[in-house]
């Protein structure tokens, strides 16, 4: 399936966009984990969360769908799971399969999981390494490193002090959902803070979850009682939308009900560097159920200067570095993205791909071994390009197309499906017409 994007001079309005994804996997894994049942609202259907879903049934839980986004877990408590009987499918999901991994590591019985073709290629070392030292066994391919992978989950795991290589809330939550069964309490410590989502959600679950400094969580195992979850809207959703609002010559749009939650916002510092209009409209404290902040998101269209993105701020904004690239490519002076090499291993290659594709449309970026340098001042030129099966290349190249001179085709758009289903409707209600159609 392709988008055909046609630009457009006109952007306005307000919207909403899908639930966070991090946020909904924890809520299907947590539910599925307590005692009692858990409902959540705003749950994102796209195929990655959906794929969470699916693998809590598969171990006996019950999820009953009651409107759209709003699903009833009835929890079956920390040792009411069963063996799984056919291999899960993570599809294209990173956060599904290491997630899940933690998840079995302490569930005792046979776990067998699998991705599509990019997942299979993604690293999972990264938790097999902390989730073998609490005594659960990981075999697969690439000597346990690689999907397909069997997990076998320890009676009791072990107690760990884990110092992650890299800022991954993927590894830091599977070593968490694995700690909720140790036999004491689980430390991970960060070289730089991650999304704090499970941590957020542990405490609403009522466990004791410490975090003696902004590096360092420890959670002390215990039960988990189920809860009520309204999920926010995705930032790195909104984000798509934030961008077409600053690019396009003629708008302003407003995203609603957006998670804000400070490891998250990366983006928003970013933009506020390219002094670009934004404004972030508070809503009241705790309307979530959870703990997670929610605002209003406004843009209007602007010229930006460049900035730099490193460091600590790199794991705050990970998955926007994409739409940020096309971003940097129209503003004043040349913007630095360093200490981004995570980008390699993320649906695809992100650093080759920004670099391949954009240069299709006339836009020069510079590779780098961790990062990419992008000259301003540039214009994008409608053509054809790919989107690699990765779904923020796919809508970062249709925000590029939105201000190309000429047509742009994107090939191999259905992987939008997998985080932001909504993301044509939405743009083209923005732009009051079908500037996006989408081919078979
Ligand atoms: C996620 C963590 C990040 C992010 C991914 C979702 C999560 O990955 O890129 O889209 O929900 O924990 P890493 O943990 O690999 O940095």
């Amino acid at each position: 399936m392709n988008f055909r994007v046609r630009p457009v001079r006109r952007l306005a309005g307000e919207c909403e966009v899908p639930g966070d994804k991090s946020i909904s996997h924890r809520a299907a894994l947590l539910g599925a984990l307590a005692d009692g049942p858990t409902e959540v609202q705003g749950y994102l259907e796209g195929e990655d969360c959906l794929r969470t879903l699916t693998a809590i049934q598969m171990m006996g839980v019950d999820v009953t769908k009651k409107g759209p986004g709003h699903y009833r877990i009835a929890g079956a408590g920390l040792d009411g799971l069963s063996e799984p009987g056919d291999v899960i499918d993570c599809g294209n999901s990173g956060t599904t399969a290491r997630l899940l991994i933690g998840f079995v590591a302490g569930q005792p019985f046979w776990t067998l999981l699998t991705g599509d073709e990019s997942l299979r290629r993604r690293p999972m070392k990264r938790v097999a390494d902390p989730l073998t030292a609490m005594g659960a066994t990981i075999v697969g391919r690439a000597e346990g490193g690689r999907l397909p992978l069997a997990v076998r989950g320890a009676e009791r795991p072990r107690a760990i002090s884990y110092a992650t290589p890299m800022a991954s809330a993927q590894v830091k939550s599977a070593i968490l959902l694995a700690g909720l069964r140790a036999d004491g309490p689980v430390t991970v410590r960060e070289p730089a803070p991650s999304r704090n989502h499970s941590e957020v959600m542990l405490r609403a679950f009522g466990a004791c979850v410490e975090r003696p400094d902004p590096l360092t969580v420890t959670l002390h195992p215990g039960r988990l009682r189920g809860t009520a979850v309204q999920v926010p809207g995705d930032i790195s959703s909104a984000a798509f939308v934030l961008a077409a609002g600053l690019l396009v010559p003629d708008a302003r749009v407003t995203v609603q009900r957006v998670g804000v939650n400070p490891t998250r916002t990366g983006l928003l510092d970013v933009l506020t560097a390219m002094r670009a209009p934004l404004t972030t409209t508070p809503y009241g404290a705790a309307v979530d159920g959870v703990g997670e902040p929610m605002a209003a998101l406004g843009v209007s269209a602007a010229s930006l200067a460049a900035t730099t993105v490193a460091g600590e701020l790199i794991p705050r904004l990970i998955d926007e570095i994409p739409v940020l690239a096309v971003l940097a490519a129209t503003a004043c002076g040349t913007t630095e993205i360093r200490d981004a090499a995570e980008l390699r291993v993320k649906e695809s290659d992100r650093i080759a791909a920004l670099a391949r594709e954009l240069a299709k449309l006339g836009v020069r970026v510079d590779e780098r071994s961790d990062g990419i340098a992008i000259p301003g001042g540039q214009r994008f030129r409608g053509a054809r390009v790919v989107s690699g099966g990765d779904h923020r290349i796919a809508m970062a190249l249709a925000v590029a197309g939105l201000v190309a001179d000429g047509e742009t085709v994107i090939e191999d758009a259905a992987c939008v499906q997998t985080s932001f289903p909504t993301f044509v409707p939405t743009l083209n209600a923005l732009a009051g017409g079908e500037s996006i159609t989408v081919e078979p």
